[in-house]
């Protein structure tokens, strides 16, 4: 007789990854991947599902894994996403179990592990997850050429032209020294800064070591390259600079980086408007403050009357 299969109901299946509260990217689909550690025990003729372990799933690059071909392999890919990304979840998911951090989204495990770079152990694996989901949905097939609109013109406004941009986003790739990461972000530091100007307000190159990624310094990126040799050596080898050749000609979606600079300026207004609010919330309480007469000295006087 086949063994059924039934859920305990103590068991609780989290679904809560990418429901971004402080997501600055572009939306991801929503997860279509089972979690992996879902395990199976024998009672008698039941199949118990025991152990949902997993908080976050591996997500799928939103394209067959051979469609970036011939400029990505569909081997670089499997092992990429398949494999690296993978592992990344798995480890995550095993450190988070039964801590503080399993309640929390993606963004904030990343930024709280953070520490102002007094890493904690969960970071690396949380920030990959997110990087790498934020890298294949930043990559298309029939991807390079040059963005438009409103992305165009801050390119050239802060890069002086879009060559000079490609040049140092090339070189920010190339220059960083082992495993990491180059971005194109756009900076707004309104929240924190003493006094925000529309000079904050800018498109910047970063690049980063290993795992770290813009959120941590507050940035919203719109763009990244993966340079980890992982990345690039099934199809390259050690040839980094070919491999960020071939990215920036064929495979950047400057549709995606273009949703991200929407979104990202969308939620700076909102942070001014937020930081607004505050401000006047304070004023009418200081004002409230003002309005409060004490009587007493006048009492007083009339007593002595
Ligand atoms: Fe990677």
């Amino acid at each position: 007789m086949a063994a059924s299969i039934a859920l305990p109901p103590s068991t609780k299946l989290h679904q809560n990854h990418f429901h971004h509260s402080s997501f600055r990217g572009s939306p991801l689909p929503p997860s279509a991947f089972p979690c992996s550690s879902i395990k199976q025990k024998q009672h008698g003729s039941k199949t118990y599902l025991t152990k949902i372990s997993a908080k976050f799933e591996l997500k799928p690059p939103p394209y067959p894994l051979d469609a970036l071909e011939p400029h990505m392999s569909r081997s670089t890919l499997e092992y990429h996403w398949g494999k690296h990304h993978r592992a990344y979840v798995d480890n995550l998911n095993r450190q988070i179990e039964g801590t503080e951090l399993e309640e929390l989204s993606l963004e904030d495990i990343i930024t709280k592990t953070y520490k102002k770079g007094n890493i904690l152990q969960q970071f690396n694996n949380a920030a990959q997850i997110w990087n790498h989901d934020f890298l294949w949905e930043s990559m298309k097939p029939g991807g390079g050429g040059k963005p438009t609109g409103e992305l165009l013109e801050l390119i050239e406004r802060d890069f002086g032209s879009f060559e000079k941009f490609l040049e140092e986003f090339k070189s920010a790739a190339a220059t960083q020294f082992g495993s990491g990461w180059a971005w194109l972000a756009y900076k707004d530091n309104t929240v924190d800064h003493p006094r925000p100007s529309e000079k904050d307000k800018k498109l910047v190159i970063l690049k980063s070591p290993n795992a770290v990624n813009p959120l941590v310094w507050d940035y919203a990126p719109l763009l990244t390259i993966d340079v980890w040799e992982h990345a690039y050596y099934l199809d390259f080898q050690n040839r980094r600079p070919d491999y960020i050749s071939t990215f920036v000609s064929n495979l950047i979606s400057w549709e995606a980086a273009d949703l991200r600079l929407q979104k990202a300026k969308a939620e700076a207004a909102e942070r001014v408007k937020e930081k607004e609010k505050k401000k006047e919330k304070k004023k009418n309480e200081g004002s409230d403050e003002e309005v409060y007469v004490d009587n007493s000295s006048s009492e007083s006087d009339s007593d002595s009357d």
